[in-house]
């Protein structure tokens, strides 16, 4: 093994997966000498995790390229030593090749299913020089990666599935992620486990469809997810639990009486719908109506009332008519979110979308985005400003852009600043709400958790 220090710099683009994946990049490399650094001229070795989703995502990855490539050629000048360039994720998967014919400096191309290979991939490209890797390898991934090797801290993600074999017809992920892949349930009991070791006390389940999870369980039968949170309850420390990214039609009976049962498993819920017509709907194949996922919200409301709710949307999908328009205003209108992310429709090489149905000009795209917009932007800040006196426990996960201040996460996942002694960072706190703005709250302490100690309780009656 080679031991020698060396650094590498990641940045990751996209999705949670992706931000799950580059940690485990880090995991892989760690036994081999590598530490993390915050800036790229300082690093042996770059890797771009990168997103393939929409156009613009893909066109960041080649303008940080086209910047690195500088860096690169400026630190060999320098006789800094060689900087190798990888790019791993969903960009690498589905553009392999032309990755390298538009940016030649690549040294190193690899997908989202093969990186626990990173050591011998980079020992190639010292041998001779390029290599793509873009296979779907019969081993388990999971299996060949080691123990994690640091905290992601007081909030972590947790891949417990993977792929999708939806087909929605807009979306890249089934051709860059592959088919759906559920870890076995010992596997992420055991790596739940473990986090909760090294102080993570919320933690976020994932998967490109995480509630088709279907793992195979130590009792011999397969697990759906509402089973596998029941499990993950249990264990003693863990205070919190979520899961994301969620399909309508996965929603099954027991995963919405989980929301009701289990009281760590928190009232937040991002369920995408994409569209409020079921002419649209049908076109996108999304397998579910507008009142069939107007029911399941119900459903879930009715055991957890203050379940708040999350969305994504894509406008101007091909074909798609003002009235169809018109019809996800009121499903957002009926609804009403939290938060949701919205997007305009990006046509995508080997979607049936792309081909098929009407491209809408990008001025129609733009408008129906304003205005789409304007409204979850309104209903955001409803909902944060109803918080305003309310008392909430807080998660303190992150330092904050004031001295003095730590950020923290409301049950809703809100952003939370308070003024705290950095004793604090990783309890959960009670913060009464006192402003709110679209993006975050800010609060007042009331009370500190019992395991704090008498001087962390004196200075937060100080600040
Ligand atoms: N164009 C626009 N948005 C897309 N999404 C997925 N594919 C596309 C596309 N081709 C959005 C969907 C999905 C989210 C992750 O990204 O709303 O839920
Ligand atoms: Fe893409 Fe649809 Fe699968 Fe989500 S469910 S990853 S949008 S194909």
């Amino acid at each position: 093994m080679i031991t020698a220090r060396k650094s590498i710099f990641i940045k990751t683009y996209g999705c949670q997966m992706n931000v799950y994946d580059s940690a485990r990049m880090a995991d892989v490399l760690e036994p081999h000498g590598y530490r993390q650094v915050d800036t790229p001229a300082d690093a042996d070795l770059i890797i771009l995790n990168t997103c393939h989703i929409r156009d613009k995502a893909v066109e960041k990855v080649y303008s940080e390229l086209g910047r690195l490539k500088k860096i690169k050629q400026a630190r060999e000048a320098d006789g800094r030593g060689s900087m190798l360039i990888a790019v791993a994720g969903c960009v690498a998967q589905a553009e392999g090749e032309e990755i390298q014919r538009r940016a030649p400096a690549v040294d190193l191309v690899f997908g989202p299913q093969t990186y626990h290979r990173l050591p011998d991939m980079l020992a190639e490209v010292r041998r001779r020089g390029k290599v793509i890797d873009q296979d779907f390898p019969v081993e388990d991934k999971f299996d060949c990666l080691p123990e994690e090797s640091a905290s992601q801290g007081p909030t972590a993600f947790l891949t417990i599935q993977e792929g999708c074999d939806k087909f929605c017809s807009f979306c890249v992920v089934p051709y860059t992620r592959g088919a759906e892949f559920s870890r076995p349930v010992a596997a992420i009991l055991a790596e739940a486990r473990r986090m909760v070791i090294r102080g993570t006390r919320e933690i976020t389940l994932l998967g490109q469809n995480v509630n088709a999870y279907c793992g195979v369980a130590p009792d011999g039968g397969n697990w759906r997810l509402g089973r596998l949170i029941r499990a993950l309850a249990e264990l003693e420390g863990l205070d919190r639990i979520r899961y994301t990214t969620s399909h309508p039609q996965d929603m099954d009976d027991d995963l919405i009486a989980v929301h009701g049962d289990v009281p760590t498993l928190m009232p937040y819920l991002h369920l995408p719908v994409q569209s409020g017509s079921d002419r649209i709907l049908e076109a996108m194949n999304r397998k579910h109506t507008v009142d069939s996922y107007r029911r399941i919200v119900d459903r879930l409301r009715e055991v957890r009332p203050d379940l708040a709710l999350s969305s994504d949307f894509i406008v101007g999908f091909p074909g798609e008519t003002d009235a169809d328009f018109v019809g996800t205003l009121k499903l957002v209108t009926e609804v009403t979110y939290a938060q949701a992310y919205s997007f305009k429709y990006s046509a995508r090489p080997g979607t049936l979308a792309s081909v098929a149905g009407k491209q809408l000009p990008e001025a129609v795209k733009a408008e129906r985005l304003e205005a789409l917009q304007q409204l979850l932007g309104a209903q955001q800040m409803a909902f944060n400003r109803a918080r305003l006196g309310q008392t909430m426990p807080v998660l303190l996960d992150r330092p904050g852009r004031k001295a003095g201040q730590l950020v923290g996460r409301s049950p809703w996942l809100q952003a939370v600043h308070v003024m705290a002694p950095s004793q604090l960072f990783g309890s959960i706190c009670d913060a009464t709400i006192q402003d709110a703005t679209t993006n975050s709250l800010a609060g007042v302490l009331i009370s500190s958790p019992p395991e704090m100690s008498a001087s962390a309780a004196e200075q937060t009656r100080a600040t």
